[in-house]
């Protein structure tokens, strides 16, 4: 059973009701995005061979401090980074370390700032050096589900067709959506109601209104669906070991559609890949 209620009137942990938010909170989440995206647009120019994963969180940890905001994933729920950092077969929740980049390598770094208690949480791929084809394809295949999955967002619709669009166009591409993680509503907590599946039907999930506050975060494999975690407890992989890709976006719904909260500000949305 779904109900709705203002955000303000709400307790202040995930309830499972999915929270409405007014202008002011819109504004909120349009500032801490836009840091989490300004974020990622100066990585562009960080990743390169030889830099290690660790090296970038460090980065994501004083551009935060810098800006007056706290990164998010710092003691969640026992994480000790300031970011994701997920390489090649690895899906999601990659944990950066002292490894060096390496030509050829697909990352993904996922951010969320905290900016005056409200979260921005995005995600990019960043090709590293010169990247094979068939990777080239996944990247661009995964930043179209995403968009995708936008379009789909509008009031009177239902979160599933966010979930149709994006598995209808990555299947059709001859790829598949990892079922085992999805987007969350977000705002003053990191993780909320509703959840967002990346796949499934348009009949399904519950009625986006004009409010609503969420992520849609595809993840998408050249290979099969399936991921193991590995003994870290947070390292998500392919269990075939092919390729994964994922781009995130928190969107607010507003009465004709939605705000993308976390466009670049740059134009790098797809850094590394042909405009
Ligand atoms: N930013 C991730 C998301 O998109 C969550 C990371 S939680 C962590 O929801 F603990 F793994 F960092
Ligand atoms: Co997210
Ligand atoms: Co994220």
């Amino acid at each position: 059973m779904v109900s709705y209620a203002d955000a303000e009137t709400l307790p202040a942990r995930n309830t499972g009701q999915i929270r409405l938010y007014g202008p002011e909170s819109f504004a909120g989440m349009r500032a801490a995005c836009q840091l989490t995206a300004r974020c990622l647009d100066e990585l562009a120019a960080l990743v390169k061979p030889g830099v290690t994963t660790q090296q970038i969180d460090d980065f994501v940890f004083a551009f935060g401090m810098d800006h007056g905001a706290m990164p998010a994933t710092l003691n969640y729920r026992g994480y000790t980074k300031s970011s994701c950092t997920s390489i090649n077969h690895v899906v999601c929740h990659g944990i950066p370390d002292d490894k060096p980049l390496r030509e050829g390598d697909i990352v993904n770094i996922d951010v969320t700032y905290i900016v005056d208690g409200w979260h921005g949480d995005s995600s990019r791929m960043y090709p590293v050096g010169q990247i094979k084809r068939a990777a080239e394809r996944l990247l661009e295949v995964t930043h179209e589900c995403l968009m995708l999955g936008v379009a789909a967002v509008k009031p009177g619709a239902r979160t599933g067709a966010i979930g149709a669009a994006i598995q209808t166009f990555a299947e059709r591409q001859r790829c598949s959506v990892v079922r085992d993680f999805c987007g969350h509503g977000v705002g003053r907590l990191f993780h909320d109601a509703p959840n967002i599946l990346h796949y499934g039907s348009a009949h399904e999930g519950i009625e986006m209104r004009p409010g609503m506050i969420f992520t849609i975060e595809p993840m998408i494999n050249l290979g099969r669906p399936h991921v193991k975690v590995l003994a870290d407890g947070w390292t998500a992989v392919t269990r075939d070991r092919s390729l994964s890709a994922q781009y995130e976006h928190t969107v607010g719904v507003t009465p004709t559609g939605c705000e993308v909260f976390t466009l670049s500000p740059a134009g790098l949305d797809r850094p590394g890949l042909p405009a």
